[in-house]
């Protein structure tokens, strides 16, 4: 790949004419002939069993066509064995790695790729075939049982002529229930802490880490809370379901389409074939698409019930209680050092909120077993079940949380040794992978630190807090850094060149707006040695090759080897086709189809990690530089400007990628200042389930954002040397700014999101 630039051309992406024109259909967009209408209804206890459903009211109601409940629904298949994992991920892809996970891809790594790459992608990595079913929470299938686990669980479905005929009729179900307390509240709860979906990021020691940190010359011990986020895609979760005797087809909004129709397959009993998933267009997701959710499940019993099509759309609110979300953390880091800042030991753990019907855990700490050189190392996530919905994969999982807190730790040793910031973690620089030895498979973190440092302006800051101003106003920067993991997961694509030059390149990949179909058709392009133009890539449908779940930031590195495979396989065969002589262009390879009477020619290939991979530690790394003002009367905090800099590999197309950047960074905002889901402890539910109450950052927010791309040669990584830019855009941007926030006032804010009360 040397003759390839490694920062990529940046093309307009091939879908936005259709997403801005209206023409994008997504799922709930599918109304088929024939179609009727569920709306969920909803537990409004945390905690008990359902005594009785009353719904005659309902049933009576204009247009219902069924209610369905525990009462009276077919039993699902319950999900295959849990809490599995290491011994169901080697071989073959068995049915039940991925439910192990809890989420996203699930299951455990084991095998070449190592316990601290596992998790989201683990799973599927060295499953090797079948994508594992994912049920969002294997713990409980929909209507199995009366038994309530967190306040918004569904518990029945009403369907019916229209939409407005079905919403009717579900206010009308009544329910009574034997209550139970409900255990909502972390902190009370902290001694029933325990390791839960462990091949996440098990229990790390190194060395002697509470020895070393007794001992050390500086020591800084500190706790940091990040509350509860919800992803909040702008497009509702929802899917359209239409059965066809045995064989169904779903419209999802998905970021896992393979599993998806596993997980069906399996819960309705039915031949895998038998179950068609589309999903074209993704409007958003950051992980909460990604796990097959009630909702699909639910959707599907009642079109198979009423024997017509059904759509079934979340609202708003409904999405904050059963579609996922990031879930609370506390967590402690303990910082030992030399007095010239060279740390001698670390130690990272903590809880956060998980339940007993899911096997999430947010594996804060897993970030901080790459970072930094240190002999003495220490790294525990627990989790506390409670009486509140499921948790779940939400953009950066683990590395964005735990790196607000390791992050702010070294800026508050940073000055407690009184060393620059960015000194301080070139001090600690680490060469090699601290968890296992391993080589990188290239860094190039030192070089972000140095561009973004330098075009920040970072040598002009004054070290005091409290020392810079603006007027009235108090100014102050600070910076972070960022990584993320590399993971790659068999893929399979196929390619076809047409005798009019045109290619077609299938995989069943998603695209929710990271440019995967942009960049896959250039991919392929640039390998052929033709126009993009003249390639189409097909993804989001079953029917295509198969491909791994999208997140984990890992597609461009899954099906982009895949397609990069396949298309060099498809020059070969068409190379020999014309004699052994390379073919020049899209019109040379038209003429060859034709002297060769030929309608197309076609390949296939099915991608997998090269073992060879595992022998590296691949990580994505970047950092940010922020600067903040603060209004020192009214506490309020407005982010001037940021500079980032990301070594991700190769870049695919410079243009989409410096979208997923600002995008993860646009989020990092939104974490560092705005979002919070407020739960009612008393109650178990959430409060603020609304954008009216739930702030993301809009454009007065966001104001100037400079990212910085580097050219990094990785040709360790994958066969097309890119790292995956996902997630790495996020990690990291809310412990710069909470450290410019220190900066501008001396005063430390260790619980997320910074508001002016915390500043007062
Ligand atoms: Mo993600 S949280 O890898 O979609």
């Amino acid at each position: 790949m040397s003759e390839i630039p490694m920062i990529g051309a940046g093309r307009d992406r091939v879908d936005g004419r259709a997403k801005v024109t209206g023409t994008a259909r997504y799922a709930a967009e599918n109304n088929l002939p024939n179609l009727v209408h569920a709306v969920v209804v909803s537990s409004t206890i945390p905690s008990g069993t359902i005594r009785a459903i009353d719904t005659t009211a309902a049933k009576k109601a204009p247009g219902v066509l069924a209610v369905l409940s525990h009462v009276n629904a077919s039993k699902l298949n319950p999900p295959p064995s849990q809490g599995g994992g290491k011994s169901e991920t080697g071989g073959g892809g068995s049915a039940s790695g991925g439910a192990a996970g809890g989420g996203t891809g699930g299951g455990a790594s084991g095998g070449t790729s190592g316990q601290k790459q596992g998790g989201q992608s683990g799973g599927q990595q060295q499953g090797g075939g079948q994508p594992s079913g994912n049920f969002a929470e294997p713990r409980a299938t929909p209507f199995s049982d009366g038994t309530i686990h967190y306040l918004g669980q569904q518990i029945a479905v009403v369907v019916a002529d229209t939409l407005e005929h079905a919403t009717h009729a579900a206010e009308l179900v009544e329910v009574t229930y034997d209550a139970r307390p409900g255990r909502t509240d972390m902190n009370a709860l902290r001694h029933e802490a325990k390791d839960k979906g462990a091949q996440q990021a098990p229990p790390f020691v190194k060395g002697d880490p509470e020895g070393a940190f007794a001992g050390a010359a500086v020591k800084i011990d500190r706790t940091y809370r990040t509350p509860y986020h919800h992803h909040n895609p702008i497009e509702a979760h929802s899917i359209v379901v239409a059965w066809d005797g045995d064989r169904v087809t779903l419209h999802d909004s998905s970021q896992n389409i393979f599993a998806s129709r596993q997980t069906i397959a399996h819960a309705f009993g039915i031949p895998k074939e038998n179950v068609h998933v589309v999903s074209p267009f993704v409007g958003g997701a950051f992980g909460s698409k990604g796990s097959t959710w009630p909702h699909v499940l639910v959707g599907a019993l009642a079109a198979r019930e009423v024997k017509r099509p059904v759509k079934l759309w979340l609202p708003r609110k409904q999405l904050f209680f059963t579609n996922g979300h990031r879930p609370e953390t506390e967590q402690r880091v303990a910082l030992g050092a030399t007095s010239d800042g060279k740390l001698v030991s670390i130690i990272h753990e903590g809880i956060s909120q998980s339940n007993a019907v899911c096997d999430y855990n947010e594996r804060f700490t897993r970030p901080t077993r790459v970072m930094y050189a240190t002999p003495n190392m220490r790294a525990e996530n627990l989790v506390v079940d409670l009486n509140v919905s499921s948790p779940t994969y939400m953009r950066a999982p683990g590395e964005n949380p735990g790196m607000f807190a390791l992050e702010s730790a070294m800026d508050e040793l940073a000055y407690a040794v009184n060393i620059d910031p960015v000194q301080l973690r070139l001090i600690n620089y680490a060469e090699e992978d601290p968890s296992d030895g391993k080589p990188w498979s290239s860094k190039s973190l030192r070089e972000c630190y140095e561009r973004a440092a330098a075009r920040f302006g970072w040598a002009d800051r004054k070290r005091e807090p409290r020392s810079m101003r603006d007027g009235r106003l108090l100014v102050g920067q600070g910076m972070a850094s960022a990584t993320y993991p590399s993971h790659r997961s068999p893929a399979s694509a196929r390619a076809r060149m047409n005798d009019d030059g045109t290619v077609v390149v299938s995989s069943g990949s998603h695209e929710m707006g990271m440019g995967t179909a942009t960049v896959m058709a250039q991919l392929a392009a640039e390998t052929l040695g033709i126009p993009a133009e003249r390639v189409r890539f097909e993804y989001g449908d079953t029917n295509l090759p198969q491909a791994p779940i999208s997140a984990g930031s890992m597609t461009a590195a899954s099906v982009g080897s895949a397609v990069y495979q396949v298309a060099r396989e498809l020059r070969q065969k068409l190379v020999a086709l014309n004699g052994g002589d390379e073919i020049a262009n899209a019109n040379d390879y038209a003429a060859l189809l034709h002297a060769h009477y030929t309608p197309d020619v076609e390949t296939r290939v099915d991608a997998k990690p090269d073992p060879e991979e595992a022998h590296y530690s691949a990580h994505a790394f970047g950092c940010h530089f922020a600067e903040v003002s603060v209004d020192p009367d009214l506490g309020l905090v407005r982010l001037r400007r940021m500079v980032s800099a990301f070594a991700g590999g190769r870049i695919l197309n410079a243009k989409t990628a410096h979208s997923q950047f600002l995008g993860g960074i646009v989020q990092g905002i939104g974490m560092a200042l705005l979002e919070e889901t407020h739960l009612d402890r008393r109650f178990g539910s959430y409060t603020n389930v609304n954008f009216g109450e739930y702030l993301v950052p809009v454009n007065a927010d966001v104001r100037n954002l400079t990212i910085l791309m580097l050219e990094e040669q990785d040709p360790h990584v994958n066969p097309i040397g890119a790292k995956g830019i996902g997630e790495v855009g996020i990690v990291g941007v809310a412990p710069a700014i909470a450290n410019a926030v220190y900066h501008a006032t001396g005063k430390r804010v260790r619980d997320l999101p910074i508001t002016l009360e915390k500043l007062l």
